[in-house]
């Protein structure tokens, strides 16, 4: 499958989906990030990690295309990313719904900025609603929800667009185990629905192993790539199961170690 995204560029399967190379971040005189070199492959479930403050959020921004003062080159499927990156969903650390809004308004917001037509918008919205299970409180406000359901209407606000990336920083942060362990369930049938390729910031090496293709350790500020480590557990992965699988340890052994000698 071939397709053009840029007058000079031809994108194949195997182009990846960003590349990073020699990428640096200063804010003034302070190095926030990098060098770090690092390439996302497409429709992987790639899950970055690293000591808070090493630049992981830099990351997604850049990717995002929000933050722009860099050195190195930032590469989306082929193409030098310049500006906004409109093909990509990012669910922020301080993403938040808008409370004057119902759900239903509030996954419907993006698509109102795009300006899509409004038959178009009010079947995306529902689509994207049921897909993350909250058909019936289409109406309600968010301070009717729940954590996890709050978490599941930004998802949604993201799924309804259909991006070839989402980018997620610590969605599942301030939910509670047992909620958590729900919302992976749901993320990972998600990714397995849609094309597309998911970058997840966390500090939790639970979450980390339990749904990653590959896991990326960043070193402490100025953080760079300090390893990557596919994980090599078959799907469709037990939420509960993969705990007691041996490989399961021996990951979290490599990724604590790799963590802790920092
Ligand atoms: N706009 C900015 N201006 C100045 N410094 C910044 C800015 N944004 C980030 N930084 C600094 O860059 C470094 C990397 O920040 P970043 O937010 O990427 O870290 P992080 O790995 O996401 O941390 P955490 O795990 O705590 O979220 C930090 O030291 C931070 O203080
Ligand atoms: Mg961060």
């Amino acid at each position: 499958m071939m397709a053009a995204v840029a007058d000079d560029v031809t994108v194949t399967e195997l182009t990846p989906e960003f590349s990073f190379t020699d990428v640096s971040v200063r804010f003034g005189s302070f190095v926030a990030m990098g060098p770090a070199t690092l390439e996302v492959r497409q429709r992987e479930f790639l899950v970055i990690i690293g000591p808070s403050g090493c630049g992981k959020s830099t990351l997604l921004n850049l990717a995002a295309g929000t933050l722009q003062t860099r050195t190195g080159s930032v590469l989306h499927r082929g193409a030098p990313l310049r500006g906004i990156n409109h093909d990509v969903g990012y669910i922020t650390q301080k993403n938040y719904c808008l409370p004057w809004r119902t759900v239903e308004a509030n996954v419907r917001l993006p698509l109102e900025f795009r300006r899509w037509p409004a038959a178009k918008i009010k079947l995306r919205a529902a689509a994207a609603i049921a897909q993350v299970g909250l058909t019936g409180f289409e109406n309600a406000y968010p301070k009717q929800l729940s954590g996890g359901m709050l978490q599941r209407v930004l998802i949604a606000r993201t799924l309804a667009y259909n991006p070839s990336t989402y980018l997620l920083d610590e969605p599942f942060g301030s939910l509670d185990a047992q909620l958590r362990m729900h919302m992976h369930r749901e993320l990972m049938r998600l990714w397995q629905t849609t094309a597309s390729t998911f970058v997840f910031v966390t500090h939790d090496l639970h979450e980390a192993i339990t749904l990653a293709d590959r896991v990326v350790v960043m070193s402490g500020r100025p953080g760079r790539i300090k390893l990557i480590v596919d994980i090599d557990i078959p799907r469709p992965r037990d939420v509960v199961d993969i705990q007691s699988d041996p490989r399961f340890g021996a990951y979290f052994k490599t990724l604590w170690t790799a963590l802790s000698d920092d």
